[in-house]
């Protein structure tokens, strides 16, 4: 079956849907955080297209979009691809939308084709797969794998002190998150189309990576207490100072991460607040987040563990006192064979040399994989680069991606 990506229309909707954002600065600059104005009129924008191919729609409590296209055996587990629209503040116009946009292009190439699913094809525009607003990234896919529950709808909060249930109804996202639930068996197979978001393919001089496993993250937030007070009347000896223990425990952080010394683990410190935030007064508060990956999950907690006792010892000694909240610790995703082989087919069927490779970023994917075989195909991004302005994938690039996606989910839904 032969493929035409219509790449100039795909080109559109990604610059159109690129235009809807919240970033002072232009497109390809981007900011688009969930549940905000401009959030909701992404989604406005997604449902149009999503109409116009005749996809039949459904929105879930938690705001994950489903847009399916029936197969002919209705009784046969779909085959679901999908992605996220929402951005980090000053992001790119490629993380996620290449998948949900790509994933609705490679929707129309099929039914262009003239291929009919025997299992029903399901796009999924997941609510949110960034951390930024809440703290904790992939809300909806976790809700579907029943790891986003009544009470984190109240317990994660925003920078104004909003819960989640508060700030999704607001949004007019309703009902129990328990309806988020997929039962089991509702997806046969799963498979993202994604931007690399690293240096890999381009240096490889490919345009495809099967992903065989996504990195497993984990990300804690710090709290600091110290004593506050004149920054020249109080003498050093007597100080408690959140933000002096604050940076020895963040020194110690890659230290640790260092002497573990696996080639896969990564821990960033990048968030740090810091009260009351005055040249001339001693911070009484510092509030740092810990994002710690690996992909054997085995290395990652090893650190964590040496971290945490490590700055406990810190604190004991300073004096401070240290407050640890575990924000999420999420175990790796493996890709399921099936997919796999159904990726290389359709790799080799298209004439695209790949790469097999593992996901360090993390994707809504990692909890897919808990409720179905899960694959994903990356496509090169220039320089490896994203959650910048300047993340980029080329028109050729994305629409061999969309190829691919669309014989391979063709494979798996015939
Ligand atoms: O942080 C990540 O890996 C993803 O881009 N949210
Ligand atoms: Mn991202
Ligand atoms: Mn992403």
């Amino acid at each position: 079956m032969q493929i035409k990506v219509d790449q100039a229309r795909l080109s559109s909707e990604l610059q159109r849907l690129a235009a809807i954002s919240d970033c002072p600065e232009p497109p390809p600059a981007v900011t688009r955080i969930v549940f905000t104005e401009t959030d909701l009129q992404a989604r406005a924008y997604l449902q149009t297209l999503l109409e116009d191919a005749g996809l039949k729609v459904r929105v879930d409590p938690v705001g994950n979009t489903f847009a399916r296209w029936a197969g002919s055996d209705a009784s046969a587990p779909a085959v679901g691809t999908g992605s996220h629209t929402d951005a980090i503040p000053h992001a790119g116009m490629y993380d996620g939308t290449v998948g949900v946009l790509g994933g609705i292009e490679a929707i129309r190439g099929l039914q262009r084709a003239g291929f009919r699913p025997r299992r029903s094809i399901e796009l999924v525009a997941f609510t949110s797969e960034e951390p930024t607003r809440f703290g904790i990234g992939c809300t909806g896919s976790r809700a579907m794998a029943g790891l986003f529950t009544e009470e984190d709808l109240a317990r994660y909060v925003d920078a104004d002190g909003e819960t989640y249930d508060a700030v999704r109804k607001r949004a007019g996202f309703t009902g129990p998150v328990r309806d988020c639930l997929l039962p089991p068996g509702h997806y046969h197979a799963w498979i993202e189309l994604h931007i690399e978001q690293g240096p890999e393919l381009e240096r490889a001089g490919l345009p495809i990576g099967i992903v065989t496993a996504i990195a497993a993250p984990a990300t804690l937030r710090y709290t600091v207490h110290g004593e506050g007070g004149h920054a020249g009347a109080v003498l050093m000896a007597r100080r408690k100072d959140a933000l002096f223990a604050a940076a020895e425990m963040v020194g110690l952080i890659e230290r640790v991460v260092g002497e573990v010394g696996s080639p896969d683990l990564v821990a960033t410190v990048g968030m740090l607040q810091v009260h009351p935030g005055a040249s001339n007064s001693i911070p009484s508060r510092v509030t740092l987040t810990l994002d710690i990956r690996d992909v054997e999950r085995s290395h990652r907690d090893q650190a964590l563990e040496r971290i945490m006792s490590a700055v406990q010892a810190v604190a004991g000694r300073r004096g401070v006192r240290l407050e640890q909240e575990t924000l999420n610790w999420d175990p790796p995703a493996k890709a399921g064979q099936e997919v796999l082989a159904a990726i290389r087919k359709a790799c080799d069927a298209s004439g695209k040399p790949y790469m097999e490779l593992v996901s360090r970023a993390y994707h809504d994917s990692v909890f897919l994989a808990q409720l179905a075989p899960m694959g994903m195909v990356f496509i090169p991004c220039r320089g490896g680069v994203s959650h910048r302005p300047d993340e980029y994938s080329s028109p050729e690039q994305i629409s061999a991606g969309v190829e691919v996606l669309a014989l391979a989910l063709a494979e798996l839904a015939k």
